[in-house]
Order: C-alpha cells, then structure tokens, then sequence
C-alpha cells in the first residue's frame, strides 16, 4: 500500500507549504524591486494565472492518475503509445531541476537558519553610524566562509532528510500540520509591524500595485514567466510526487487553485512586509540577493524592539525554507524508492547525500575558494538561472504537454474531479498552447 494524504486539506497544506518558500519572501521581494514593482507584479499575476495554474493542475493530474513516481507515472500513462520509451526518459531527466535546486536551496536556507541565530544572539544590533557597512560586512564575511555555509547546509539538509525520510504523514504531514499556520501567523505579525511602526506602508502598497510600465523590459517579463514556475513549484517534479499521494475523493482544481491564490497572497504579503521598512529608512528596494540579508536588517537596527522583529523575520523565512525542501527531495527519493526497491528511508539518505555533496561545491563556489567563470557567471548563479530559466520551464512544458495531450480525455475529466468538460476544455488550451509559448518566450529571450 502506498502512502497517502489524510485528507485534502492536508494536501492542500502540504502542497502550499512546498510552493511558499524562499521564492516568496527572499526572492520575489528583490526581484519585484529590482524590476520596478507594480508593472512586474501585474505580469507576474498573469504568468501565474495563464502558465503557472494551467502546469501545476497538469502535474498534480499526472500524479493522480499515475499513482507512483514521475519515471512509472509517465510511462504507465503513455504506455499505449510509441511515445513510451521517450516520456520515461523525460521522467528520468525530471530529476535534475529538483537536484539543482536543492542543492542551492539548501545553503540559501541555511543563511536563513544562520540568521536566525544572529538576531537572537544580537549579532542584528548594528553599532550607531555604519549600519550599512556592518550588514553588507557580516553578510560577505558569512558567504565567504565556507566553514560555517557547510555547516548551516549540513543542518538544513538533516531536517529536510529527516521530514521525507518521516513518509508522508509521519514526516510531511506532521511538518505542515504545525509550521504553516505558525507561518501565517508569524507573517501577519510581520506586516502588522511594518504597518504600525512605519508610515510608509501606503507607499510600499503602492509601490507593489500600481503599475509603472516603463520599468518593465522583455528581460522582467522573463524573470515573471520563469518565477512563475520557480514560486509553485512546477516543473521539477515535486507536485507530481505531493499528487501521487492523492486519496480518492479529492477536487485536483479546486485544491490547485487554493495553492495558487496562498502562494500569491504569501509573496504580496512578504512584499508588504518588507518594503514599508526599506522605504521607512531610504534605503533601496533594488538591492537584489541581499535585499532581506544587507538591506531589511538595517532597518531593524534602527526600529522599535528591531531584534525581536528580526528574529521572527528570519524565523518566518526559515519555516518557509523548510516546508518547501523535503518536495524537492521527495521526487527524487520517491523514484529511487519504488523503482530500486529500497525502503523509502534508506532512498531518501542516499539521494540527501549527494545533494550534500553538491551543496558543498555551491559553498565553495560561492565562497571563491574556486573562482569558476561560467559564461560570465559563477556556479551559483548560473545553477539559479539554470533552474529558474531553462530546466523549469522546460520540464513544466513537459508535463503540460503530456496532461493536455497524452492522456484520454475522460480520463483526464475523471482525474480532475468535479470540475466538468467545460473547464476541461479551458485547461488543455492553457496547458496545451498557452503555457508552451509562454516558455519558448522564456528559452528564446534566454538564449539571445
Ligand atoms: N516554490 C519554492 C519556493 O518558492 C521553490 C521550489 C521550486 C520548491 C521547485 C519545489 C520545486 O521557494
């Protein structure tokens, strides 16, 4: 007997707890500074409306319906076909985005945890004068550690083992069970801070909704389309293992469009968060990668009961981390499990090492202990834009296409549950043509 959810409001919890992570609070923020607010965040909406919704009801579909992991879900589903052999080769490169990513993820997860342990033993409370220095200072000095990076990775990775290696509902569901609504909870007290303590918080509403077109480009519409897949989690596989998972009785659109419309919320509450405070103090909402780690503790510094609010800031961030980590372990444990015939435990170690492994090399990376120069970037990096740009979408694509195309129609209404031909038919056209072209915009803006 396989594993399976208790109900679908686990999955529903499950699933949103792997698609809100460090894309929502770290990245999304920057990425929205960086390309001007408002206007990205207008397409970014409809990327994830017309591209992200149409791929993650694909994925979750596939998983349903195939019952197993993403290599024998594919197979089985094509199996009548002469497509069989090729749809199990795509399941097996399916492994590489969920490896690439966590082994980024995880020493980005691990700044979260070291910052954690800053503000709670006061490491937040820059000196009077040069809070900008000391930030950007303690940021580089810990990025160019690698001693203390591997460290806070190693951490990282034995929680996130150690939840897969749980099974669904003695690891996973127990994780979100608690963590999720403590993270709703610790996210409105965040906002709800920013509101009081600032009055900037209009300014950062504005900043965030009101569009001003001519900062947008072709390259943010890019960046829009591939966070679009990177914030729900599509395309590396883990929606399709979370819905594999699924118990009977479960409406596959209903349950997606819940994830989707939290995810969403999360990231524009995150933005709410932390704006007003970038704003309150001048300081730039264009700062980038550093933005939560050099920018946002600065003005903690400065603020009311700043180290508290810090504390739960990266608190909040870590618990984000860690809901969506054990999903992109899970695809690839869950296959090295069924198909090798290893207990899920012992697949979920394995698998966990060697993304260890390459984690480590990320640290080093980063650290300059080698300076790679790839293509004008470092390993770091070029891994991201690897992940967000090219192996995500494609593989996205992939099971857009196989949903909308592969599988019989009857089928693929039955799997949806409750939703009706109607919307059948709206869903193969998104995930059918709509999404596709939305990624050949993504690859080809990429490769020029
Ligand atoms: N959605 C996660 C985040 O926003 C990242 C992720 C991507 C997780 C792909 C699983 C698969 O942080």
């Amino acid at each position: 007997m396989r594993d399976r959810w208790s109900s679908q409001l686990l999955f529903v919890l499950a699933a949103t707890g792997a698609a809100v992570g460090l894309g929502n609070v770290w990245k999304f923020p920057y990425i929205a500074g960086e390309n001007g607010g408002g206007a990205f965040v207008l397409v970014y909406l409809g990327a994830i409306a017309l591209v992200g919704m149409p791929v993650l009801i694909a994925e979750v579909l596939i998983g349903r319906l195939g019952d197993r992991n993403i290599v024998d879900c594919l197979s089985r589903l094509s199996q009548a076909t002469r497509t069989h052999r090729l749809w199990r080769a795509v399941g097996w490169l399916g492994m590489i985005a969920p490896f690439v990513i966590l082994s980024m993820y995880s020493v980005v997860g691990g700044w979260a945890l070291t910052y954690v342990g800053y503000a709670a033993t006061g490491k937040l409370d820059a000196p009077a004068g040069d809070a900008a220095g000391y930030f950007g200072n303690l940021f580089g000095e810990l990025v160019a550690s690698p001693g203390e990076l591997a460290a806070w990775h190693t951490l990282f990775m034995c929680l996130t083992v150690w939840i897969v290696a749980g099974g669904v509902r003695g690891g996973l569901e127990r994780l979100v069970r608690w963590l999720m609504p403590c993270f709703f909870l610790l996210l409105v007290g965040v906002v709800s801070y920013g509101a009081l303590t600032t009055d900037t918080f209009a300014r950062a509403a504005r900043f965030l909704l009101s569009p001003n077109f001519d900062a947008l480009t072709v390259g943010s519409v890019v960046t829009a389309i591939g966070h679009a897949f990177f914030t729900l989690s599509v395309g590396a596989g883990a929606m399709l293992a979370y819905g594999s998972y699924l118990p009977r009785k479960v409406r596959v659109v209903q349950a997606c469009t819940t994830i989707a419309v939290l995810d969403t919320l999360v990231a524009l509450l995150a933005g709410l968060a932390i704006f007003p405070l970038v704003f309150a103090h001048g300081l730039e909402p264009s700062a980038g990668p550093g933005l939560v780690f050099t920018t946002l503790p600065i003005a903690f510094a400065q603020m009311p009961a700043g180290q508290a609010a810090g504390l739960v800031f990266f608190a909040l961030l870590s618990i984000a981390a860690l809901t969506s980590s054990p999903s992109l372990l899970e695809p690839i444990a869950q296959t090295l499990s069924e198909r090798g015939g290893l207990p899920k435990r012992r697949a979920a170690v394995a698998v966990a090492l060697l993304v260890w492994a390459a984690g480590i090399v990320q640290v080093f990376a980063l650290s300059g202990r080698f300076d790679l120069d790839l293509f004008g970037r470092n390993l770091f990096d070029l891994s991201d834009h690897l992940a967000s740009n090219i192996l995500l979408p494609l593989g996205g694509v992939a099971f857009a296409l196989f949903a909308a195309w592969m599988i019989p129609r009857d089928k693929a209404i039955g799997g949806l549950g409750s939703a009706g031909a109607g919307f059948h038919r709206l869903w193969r056209f998104a995930a059918g043509y709509v999404a596709p072209a939305g990624v050949a915009i993504v690859l080809l803006t990429g490769l020029f």
